[in-house]
């Protein structure tokens, strides 16, 4: 593939190119901002091309429109999608606002935009004990990801939150005894886990934190192995930072079909004949949003 073609390209169309962490390693290379779904919302509100074309799965897509609405996003594949955004439903968030007044609905952005509007607040993996922490409602309904929520209860005691139960499929996949087997091969390797991995793998972890999170973890750390308990896509970028580390998978698993669907080949189509853009209607880009903006005010 003719990296020269996607520069000539990324400047004759006026694209910038946002990655995250989980995508193929060589659409990583070429990306000019490479990043876990926060860093990629930052960024989203600064860039000053024209044209955003996002390597990842679609709700971020999303919220880079949302953040950025005067911007066209395109997606590399658009029918690449986050089966954990789809595990909340409107009726289920309108039964608990229903049921508790004084109710904040905190929404992980691994979410539709339909569901972002109907949320107070947004919180990613890597701000989502934090924003909790600053909200000033006692009661808190985490959704959609029952793992991300049970993380955070754990972490900010102080709240009544009230579970949903979404998950995402590849960290759950992650098993525990899968874990402790690694744990026996590499005693010395601490083990660095995504907060949507189960209850019973985050307990063993010896940090928990988001994939940028995961990634500062390792590079800063004088330990020379870990146990890598997230998406195979960090690999990429733990060994460009650490070539002399060593990273251990655990089991065969690891893999998000959705974020493998993204290629160099559909990066270079989508800039030579744009049509993938993600379009909302202007009653959700309105409400969807203010939860954005709120968890960048609170995570503050
Ligand atoms: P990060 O918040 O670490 O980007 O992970 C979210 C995720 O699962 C992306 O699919
Ligand atoms: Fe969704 Fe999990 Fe894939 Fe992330 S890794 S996009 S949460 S399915």
């Amino acid at each position: 593939m003719d990296i020269k073609e996607i520069d000539r390209l990324r400047e004759e169309k006026d694209f910038v190119i946002l990655a995250h962490y989980y995508v193929d390693g060589e659409v990583q290379k070429i990306a000019d901002y490479v990043g876990d779904s926060f860093y990629l919302s930052k960024v989203a509100t600064q860039v000053s091309k024209e044209n955003i074309l996002f390597a990842g799965v679609s709700f971020m897509g999303e919220s880079a429109k949302l953040l950025n609405p005067s911007k066209h996003v395109y997606m590399a594949d658009n029918t690449a999608d986050c089966p954990m955004a789809h595990m909340v439903t409107p009726e289920q968030i309108e039964e608990v606002r229903e049921k508790y007044d004084d109710v904040s609905v905190v929404c992980y952005v691994n979410s539709t935009a339909e569901i972002k509007a109907l949320s107070d607040v947004c919180v990613t993996s890597s701000n989502a004990v934090k924003v909790v922490k600053n909200i000033p409602n006692k009661k808190i309904y985490f959704i959609p990801d029952s793992n991300l929520g049970h993380y955070v209860a754990e972490k900010v005691p102080e709240k009544e939150i009230i579970f949903c139960d979404g998950f995402c499929h590849v960290h759950k996949s992650i098993d525990v005894s899968l874990v402790k087997e690694a744990m026996k091969l590499y005693p010395d390797a601490p083990v660095l886990v995504h907060p949507e991995c189960t209850p019973d793998v985050t307990a063993l972890a010896d940090y928990v934190g988001s994939t940028a999170g995961i990634l500062d973890y390792a590079t800063e750390s004088s330990s020379t192995e870990f146990i890598i308990c997230t998406e195979m896509g960090i690999f990429f970028q733990l060994t460009e930072k650490n070539p002399d580390k060593k990273f251990f998978s655990v089991g065969q698993r690891q893999f998000c079909p959705n974020m493998k669907k993204i290629s160099l080949e559909k990066v270079i189509e989508v800039m030579k004949n744009p049509k993938e853009e993600i379009l909302l209607n202007d009653d959700i880009m309105e409400k969807a949003c203010i939860p954005l903006k709120k968890m960048l005010e609170l995570e503050k």
